[in-house]
This record gives C-alpha cells, structure tokens and sequence, in this order.
C-alpha cells in the first residue's frame, strides 16, 4: 500500500533548497542510526532516550519494510543535500485497532524551521487518507512540546485526552496529550 502510495517527491524548502521525499530502503540504515542517535543525543522530547546500535537499527528497519509492504506502515524520509533529515510516518493498529494510525514526525535539529516537518506531515497524512481502511489518525505529545503541539494543531489535529505523569523527562514526570485528527 505505501509501496503504491508513497511515490517520491520534491518540494522547496523556506530556504531555496529542494528536498526529497520518499520512502526509507536497505541501504539507509547508517543514515537512520545517525538519524535517531542524534534526536537521542539532543534528548528531544520522544519516547526513546537510549543510543541504538548498527545491528538494531538494522533489525528495526527491516521490520519497519515489512510493515511498509504489508501496507501497515506508511513511511516517508526528508533527504536533503544527501542526508536523511527528517523522517515521518503513521504506522497502523492491530486487530480491533487496525482501523486507528499512530503518526510520528522528528527532524535533525540543523534543519529545523524550514518547513521540513510540514511538508513531510502533509505528504503523509495525504497518503494516511487515501488509505481507505484508515479511518482515524492520532499521535501523542508531551504536555511541554509545544513546538510540536503548534504543528500538530496547525496540521487540524485536536487535543482528545491528557495522561496524567506518563512521561519521564529530565527526572520528572511529565503530561502526555493524545491528538486525533479531524477529519
Ligand atoms: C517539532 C518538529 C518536528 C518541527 O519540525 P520543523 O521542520 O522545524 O517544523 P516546520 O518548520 O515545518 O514548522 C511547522 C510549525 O511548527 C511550529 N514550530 C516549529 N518549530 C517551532 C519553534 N521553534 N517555536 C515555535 N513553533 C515552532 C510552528 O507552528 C511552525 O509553523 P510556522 O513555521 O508557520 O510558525 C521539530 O522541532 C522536531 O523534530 N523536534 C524534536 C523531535 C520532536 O519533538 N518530535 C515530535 C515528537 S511528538
């Protein structure tokens, strides 16, 4: 499904510069361990706070194109100038969820504010509704994100639920917010 859906595309940047879109292959692998152990590094407000190694990456991206050709994963990256900068996806439930997809979106942070994380978003989710057997869209953020919260809200997400001390974050607990997307 995302195989058909997500065909490769090219957009402009805030700054000039052209970036790709597409979908992530075999050969990414070292591209996505630096991708993921630098979001890691920088202790960006997601759920994974440990370095991977080469050898996960790979078993995780090797399920991650499983997923993709089953057709319950939809899956794109941002190359820019060579380099694998912002990745976006919305990955779906299983059995009595299988109608609910989970959307997730991060960028490196020199490339942030150039509208990466929207273009990316508005691909996906363009795809997320062609993809007829999806039939709601929600992603969680941390209370604190309020950066992400402004894109999520400017892509028509809306607040549905607040989990109390979810997240541990910097030796605290912290808020998690569950956003559906309006259809
Ligand atoms: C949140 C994130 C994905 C935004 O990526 P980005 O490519 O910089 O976003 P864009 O340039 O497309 O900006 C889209 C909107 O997001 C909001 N936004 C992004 N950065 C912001 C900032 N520093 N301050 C305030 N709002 C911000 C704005 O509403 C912005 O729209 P605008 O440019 O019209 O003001 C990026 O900051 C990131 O990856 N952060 C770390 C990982 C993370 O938090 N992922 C989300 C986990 S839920």
């Amino acid at each position: 499904m995302c195989i058909k859906l997500c065909k490769p595309k090219r957009v402009k940047l805030k700054d000039g510069r052209t970036a790709l879109l597409r979908r992530p292959e075999k050969k990414d692998v070292r591209q996505l361990l630096d991708f993921i152990n630098a979001l890691v590094d920088e202790d960006v407000m997601i759920l994974m706070n440990k370095r991977t190694t080469l050898k996960d990456e790979r078993k995780w991206l090797k399920d991650a194109l499983d997923n993709i050709r089953k057709g319950t994963l939809h899956y794109v990256v941002a190359e820019l100038d060579g380099r694998i900068v912002g990745s976006c996806s919305i990955k779906k439930g299983k059995w009595r969820e299988s109608h609910v997809a989970e959307y997730a979106i991060s960028v490196l942070a020199d490339c942030r504010r150039l509208g990466i994380a929207t273009v990316l978003s508005k691909y996906i989710l363009a795809v997320g509704k062609k993809d007829k057997s999806i039939k709601l869209i929600m992603l969680q953020v941390y209370a604190a994100n309020k950066k992400a919260k402004a894109l999520y809200e400017k892509l028509g997400f809306r607040e549905v639920a607040r989990l109390p001390k979810r997240i541990q974050y910097k030796g605290k607990l912290m808020d998690e917010f569950v956003m559906d997307l309006k259809r």
